[in-house]
């Protein structure tokens, strides 16, 4: 059985492996105190070209994501997010547990646009309700698309003009930054969003996302939040020494183009096949709408998710790749699919 599931479903690269026993016997500091996780902090601010930035190191993206809108949210406030964003369906209500309402939009490919925020501000006139203050948006976004510049520019003006916060979830950064249809760099972002977050956990590491505050206003005291959230780890080193890893030199970009060559290739033999997709997605997910019988038969060697039933006899399946996809795992799958066509 080959599993199409996920990008975690591999331990972690090797050479994050190698680092980590490479340090085993050396004693740190704890809580992010350590050489590892100080390197590097200058290191990623170093590739941004920003000094400015406060950059804290936690273990996965629900643990992010939580900590970042329960700190930067006030008691009354609430996160507007694409109606397929992770906070809203996968993450057991972990924002709202923090006091804060997600409103949730419906939006095409995933991604929000200012006539989508327009339309929530104005049903949102007064005290009566809640006030919608944060901006969630994901690149790559859950169902695989990514955003363009010039669409986070316009986020950024609109969030600007109405005081709003954005915020974005790069738990799959990696592959939005190396898909073919990018244009953005990691150096644009903080200028772009108000914090975002570099995830490894998808992206070769055993674990951790690098979280980016770019706003002065949402620095302050954010290590108590990790502290009381339980994300200030004691062996902060472990995120530290892997970071530092991914980007001593382009190892974090490789693993993504790797991940995405994948998905290209998946993607190219399936359209090949006349098979349509229920998304347009350039990065390490594809959505291709199969026939239910053959997703059956598939399903006997290979793991995925059936996505979403789109009639009776068709429904999506995600297949996603990653950093340690194998090209002959890949040729096979395209193998096994022809021939059950
Ligand atoms: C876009 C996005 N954000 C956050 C997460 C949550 O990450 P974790 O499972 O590490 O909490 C995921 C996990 O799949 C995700 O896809």
């Amino acid at each position: 059985m080959y599993s199409f599931k996920n990008d975690y479903s591999e331990g972690a690269h090797p050479r994050i492996l190698n680092a980590l026993v490479e340090s085993n016997f050396e004693q740190e500091e704890g809580y992010g105190e350590d050489r590892y996780t100080r390197k590097a902090v200058e290191l990623l601010k170093e590739r941004m070209g920003r000094t400015d930035v406060d950059i804290h190191l936690l273990s996965g993206g629900t643990q992010t994501n939580l900590t970042a809108l329960g700190a930067f949210l006030r008691p009354h406030e609430a996160a507007m997010a694409a109606s397929t964003g992770h906070i809203l369906g996968h993450e057991t209500g972990a924002i709202e547990a923090t006091g804060h309402k997600i409103i949730s939009i419906e939006a095409e490919n995933g991604k929000l646009t200012p006539s989508h925020l327009k339309a929530v501000l104005n049903g949102h006139p007064d005290e009566h309700m809640v006030k919608p203050k944060l901006v969630y948006i994901s690149n790559s976004t859950e169902i695989g698309s990514i955003y363009q510049k010039n669409e986070l520019v316009q986020l950024r003006e609109f969030c600007e003009r109405n005081n709003l916060i954005l915020f974005m979830d790069g738990a799959r950064l990696g592959s939005a930054l190396c898909s073919a249809e990018n244009d953005l760099q990691l150096s644009d972002l903080p200028a772009l969003v108000d914090a975002f977050y570099i995830g490894g956990t998808k992206n070769g590491a055993l674990l951790g996302e690098a979280l980016v505050i770019c706003r002065d206003s949402l620095k302050e005291d954010f290590r108590y939040h990790l502290k009381q959230r339980g994300a200030l780890l004691a062996k902060g080193r472990l995120m530290g020494i892997q970071f530092l890893e991914l980007f001593r030199d382009n190892l974090f970009f490789d693993l993504a183009m790797h991940a995405n060559k994948m998905a290209d290739m998946l993607r190219f033999e399936i359209c090949e096949a006349n098979i349509t997709f229920l998304t347009k997605s350039p990065s390490n997910q594809i959505f291709p709408i199969l026939p239910n019988g053959v997703i059956n038969e598939l399903q006997s060697k290979y793991a995925f998710h059936i996505w979403e039933k789109v009639d009776s006899d068709y429904s999506a399946i995600r297949l996603v790749t990653s950093w340690a996809t194998k090209e002959e795992e890949v040729a096979a799958f395209v193998e096994d699919l022809k021939k059950l066509l």
